[in-house]
């Protein structure tokens, strides 16, 4: 079931979504199987940033009957130490990583990108344009204009394909998707996390002590999906679908709207081998 993306020759269609797997930590639980029997064609990391951060403040996580509400904050040690501790280990997965990174300013992400194009094994980078940009105080991709200049600003330094992560928390994700085509990148991925509120139920506050977080798992896919058909039908650069996938099938309806690769994020939290049992269930649909 291989598949191209990108330029890329994938071992099949389901890659993990930034920030639900992280394979050092998997392996430390599960051991050396958790890499050499890797549940995804491609490891995509959480996202990176310059500086470390802590990430927000606890409670971190309400589960819903049919989501997960998370305000973790991107926490992540930083480019520097990434590059010390986590890549020399990742290099060592047997299937090709793709980076993410996410600056504060266009000099951060002028930074990231120009550190992890250099580097062997990786095969695209991932520009999570999901987050507040503190330049312009808009999120960058909720914004064409802004999307754009992102993606000029960095077009450039890299030869990798460059996958923009587009925020669903928009007005209309296929302009953005649109922009982000026209100033250079190769390919979309969609959808981050839905803002969404957790009451305490005792007290009516705010449960996350970031306040809101973001919504996934299987209660977003129906809106995942609506926004993945209409990009999908907008652009012709590859989709990498996700929102809610949590088999074969669900994993097949986002190919069904046009997506090339899917992603698999909350269903890992529940399954750590949902992405090898999701390959393995749409392999079996293509035999039916
Ligand atoms: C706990 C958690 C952490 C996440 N961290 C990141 C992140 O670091 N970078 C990013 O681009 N997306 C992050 N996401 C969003 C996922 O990559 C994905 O876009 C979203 O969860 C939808 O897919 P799902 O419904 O299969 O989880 C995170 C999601 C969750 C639930």
């Amino acid at each position: 079931m291989s598949v191209n993306f990108c330029g890329v020759e994938l071992a099949h269609e389901v890659v993990n979504a930034s920030g639900t797997f992280d394979p050092l930590a998997a392996r430390r639980t599960f051991g050396e199987v958790a890499f050499t029997d890797f549940p995804f064609s491609a490891h995509v990391t959480k996202t990176i940033t310059v500086a470390a951060r802590q990430g927000n403040r606890p409670p971190r996580l309400w589960e819903a009957p049919t989501s997960l509400i998370n305000s973790i904050g991107l926490p992540n040690k930083g480019i520097d130490r990434w590059l010390e501790e986590d890549y020399p280990e990742l290099r060592k997965l047997p299937v090709p990583l793709i980076v993410n990174v996410m600056g504060f300013d266009t000099d951060e992400l002028l930074k990231l990108v120009g550190v992890v194009t250099g580097l062997e094994d990786v095969v695209a980078i991932e520009l999570n344009v999901s987050c507040p940009n503190v330049e312009t105080g808009t999120i960058i991709g909720s914004d064409p204009d802004e999307c754009a200049r992102t993606v000029d600003a960095v077009r450039g330094l890299t030869t990798l394909p460059l996958i923009v992560k587009l925020t669903p928390n928009a007005t209309d994700p296929a302009a953005v998707a649109i922009a982000a085509s026209e100033a250079g990148a190769d390919a979309i991925s969609m959808i981050n996390t839905l803002r969404g509120l957790a009451l305490d139920p005792a007290t009516l506050e705010p449960w996350l002590g970031g306040g809101t977080g973001g919504v996934s798992g299987p209660g977003v896919r129906a809106v995942a999906l609506a926004q993945t058909a209409s990009v999908c039908a907008a652009v012709s650069i590859p989709i990498i679908g996700m929102g809610g996938v949590d088999s074969g099938a669900s994993a097949n309806e986002f190919l069904a709207v046009g997506a090339t690769l899917v992603a698999v994020g909350t269903a890992s939290f529940t399954d750590p081998m949902a992405g090898s049992r999701i390959a393995g269930e749409l392999a079996g649909l293509r035999q039916l």
